[in-house]
């Protein structure tokens, strides 16, 4: 039994539960307000005190989660597992942010930085909530990835290396879970409408020396590029697209490894398919 507000509620009644990060803003704010109308019991995170009080106003239990503070990461599990009952159906892994700038101008702390955000908090909760699906028999753990996670574009290392180096530890994680009833997805968007190119240049500018760099004339274009929004592109969706993969990573009997989201990630995928390597990164150094 678990409680629900204020009513006492049997297992069979109960809603199901999913935990959504980065619900600030972009995707995970998008997602986390879907689900809700779906009827799903989110748990939603954000950061500043008012993006907290926003997803309360929407009727969705907001909570502060930082993925570079452990003691923020282990606060949010006890509480949601407090209101559940010690159970949980959903995780869906999406708070993150893109340190732009050429590798060699990366500084070393800023790379750590990009990692703890993207990576070590992302493992961190996944590992806490792993042993509460196991003990009920099923999960879903769903990563917002990106298609800079399977093809590296110049000027996002630090981003592209976080997302390379999710790929390949829920790749394993999903294998070493086979059996056991829970699943793991990988979602792997192109451009889609939200912050993240407006809170990149915050990084940008914060830590990489642009004025002196060799790819001086490069950064103008880059933050250009960033200061319009990031990629300008027709062909850019809202983060609705990343729900519909998400609904199919949570509810599909055959949830899929890979959800590639966007035509311009599938193009990309399509490409690194066919082309010699030497040429696809001919091809992509071209980008700005
Ligand atoms: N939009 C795209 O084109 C695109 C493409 C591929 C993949 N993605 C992925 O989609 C996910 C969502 O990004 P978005 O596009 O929706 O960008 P967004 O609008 O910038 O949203 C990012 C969210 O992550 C949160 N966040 C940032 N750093 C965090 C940290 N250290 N701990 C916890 N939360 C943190 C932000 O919170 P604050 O508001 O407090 O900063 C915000 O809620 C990310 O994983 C991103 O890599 C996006």
């Amino acid at each position: 039994m678990a409680t629900l507000g204020q009513t006492t509620i049997s297992p069979a009644q109960e809603l199901r539960t999913i935990i959504v990060t980065g619900a600030s803003s972009g995707i995970g704010a998008y997602c986390a307000r879907a689900l809700k109308a779906e009827g799903w019991r989110v748990f939603a995170t954000a950061r500043k005190p008012e993006d907290i009080a926003a997803l309360e106003t929407d009727g969705i239990e907001a909570f502060y989660l930082d993925y570079r503070e452990p003691n923020s990461i282990e606060a949010l599990v006890a509480s949601v597992l407090e209101r559940t009952g010690g159970r949980l159906d959903g995780l869906f892994n999406n708070g993150a942010y893109a340190q732009p700038g050429a590798v060699e101008d990366l500084p070393v702390a800023a790379l750590r930085e990009q990692f703890e955000a993207n990576f070590f908090g992302w493992h961190d909760l996944t590992r806490r909530i792993v042993p509460v699906m196991r003990r009920q028999g099923h999960g879903r753990l769903v990563h917002c990835s990106s298609i800079l996670g399977l093809t590296p574009v110049r000027f996002r290392g630090a981003y592209s290396a976080s997302k390379h180096a999710l790929e390949g530890l829920m790749l394993c994680m999903h294998q070493e879970l086979q059996g056991s009833g829970i699943h793991v997805s990988l979602i792997e968007p192109g451009p889609v409408t939200s912050k993240i190119a407006s809170n990149a240049l915050f990084w940008f500018l914060r830590n990489i020396d642009h004025e002196n760099s060799a790819h001086r004339l490069d950064y103008e274009a880059q933050l250009a590029r960033l200061r319009a929004g990031g990629s300008i592109s027709s062909l850019k969706p809202g983060p609705e697209v990343v729900h519909a993969a998400l609904r199919h990573a949570l509810l599909s009997r055959r949830p899929r490894p890979h959800y590639v989201v966007t035509v311009p990630a599938k193009i990309g995928v399509m490409l690194k398919r066919l082309l010699p390597a030497s040429a696809l990164y001919r091809m992509l150094a071209k980008r700005a």
